[in-house]
């Protein structure tokens, strides 16, 4: 069977590691057949669109789509690609490595953060210079659809159950709603929750990440918090994260452009190579994504290092060595 995939690198360094992710999908013995296409702020600045209608149309047809980084056009770009895959869910693991330097070495926790509404529906206005409002959005059945999945994760996973991190003691309408339809879900599938408010999960994260596993989440919230997390992990360079829909889904790493180091070749591939296993398991291949998480982990191990974990190896050389490991 051919899988198609659509790889959007787009600026930065983002044309750095997608590349290398394609190389290490390329190293397995699967029929992928790759189509590039442009994104971001080069091709923005060449034709006025940062998402050309090709590329849309490109992912919202291709059974999975490898994405890198756009630079200021971002919004523009990430938004309308996670809409063309219908993504309802982003799903962000923050898991620290070892042999790489963490604030809590112990961290492994699967963020599963609502992709569509909360405040980022965008229903924004500027009333007068001196007020603007945003509505937020919140329904039953993006809430559902969350959280059918969350209990999906959890029950082919290795998890006891998840987490519900919400605000709904202030915002009893949105993440009331939020909060008590994931709990119902959850519950009509017998899989255990505890909820936590999200300014008391910033807190308690930070002081001891182990108390917590899979963690649902508003929008906003999701956002945050695992950013939040990344920064208990030690690094940028390594989160990749999954915008999944029904019938198709967006891999891509959590950074961004990295414009001080873009061009020079000694970008970190590790959190694009991450995000193509969770491509590879996204697509049912268990085997080959274990193995590329494996050779990624034995990588950050045992070197080569890019700079920004301490060493001095190009791109090129961390990616050689994790296809040598698979
Ligand atoms: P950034 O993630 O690009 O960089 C932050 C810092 O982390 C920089 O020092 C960078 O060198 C380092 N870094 C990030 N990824 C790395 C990697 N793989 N290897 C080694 N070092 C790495 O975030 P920043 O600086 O806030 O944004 C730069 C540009 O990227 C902006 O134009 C922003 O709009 C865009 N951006 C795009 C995103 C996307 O397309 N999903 C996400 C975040 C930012
Ligand atoms: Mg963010």
């Amino acid at each position: 069977m051919t899988h198609e995939i659509a790889v959007v690198p787009g600026d930065g360094i983002g044309q750095e590691v997608t590349p290398a992710a394609v190389d290490v999908l390329d190293a397995l013995d699967i029929d992928f057949e790759f189509t590039e296409a442009e994104a971001g702020d080069a091709v923005a600045e060449e034709t006025g669109e940062p998402l050309p209608e090709d590329t849309y149309d490109l992912a919202a047809s291709a059974d999975a789509t490898l994405f890198g980084a756009a630079g200021e056009t971002a919004a523009d770009v990430i938004l309308p690609l996670r809409e063309a895959v219908d993504s309802f869910v982003n799903v962000r693991p923050a898991t620290a490595y070892p042999g790489v330097d963490a604030v809590r070495p112990e961290t492994d926790l699967v963020f599963l953060r609502e992709n569509t509404e909360g405040v980022y529906a965008g229903h924004e206005d500027r009333l007068t210079d001196d007020v603007a409002t945003l509505t937020r959005v919140t329904t039953e059945t993006a809430s559902r659809r969350l959280a059918e999945f969350a209990c999906e994760y959890v029950q082919d996973g290795d998890h006891d159950g998840f987490t519900i991190a919400h605000k709904a003691n202030v915002m009893r309408e949105t993440d009331g709603l939020f909060r008590e339809t994931v709990a119902e879900v959850a519950d009509e599938n017998g899989v255990a929750t505890d909820e936590v408010l999200m300014d008391a999960f910033a807190t308690r994260v930070c002081l001891d990440p182990t108390q917590f596993d899979v963690v649902v989440c508003p929008n906003l919230a999701g956002d945050v918090l695992s950013d939040l997390a990344a920064g208990l992990v030690g690094g940028l360079g390594l989160l990749p994260s999954a915008n999944v829909g029904p019938d198709r889904a967006l891999f891509e790493p959590v950074h961004g452009t990295a414009p001080d180091i873009a061009g020079d070749g000694v970008a970190n591939p590790a959190a694009a190579i991450l995000s193509a296993a969770m491509l590879l398991e996204y697509l049912e291949y268990d085997d080959e994504a274990a193995s590329v998480r494996t050779a990624v982990e034995t990588t950050l191990e045992d070197g080569p290092r890019t700079g920004d974990l301490g060493g001095d190896a190009e791109t090129a050389d961390v990616t050689n060595a994790i296809i040598e490991r698979l």
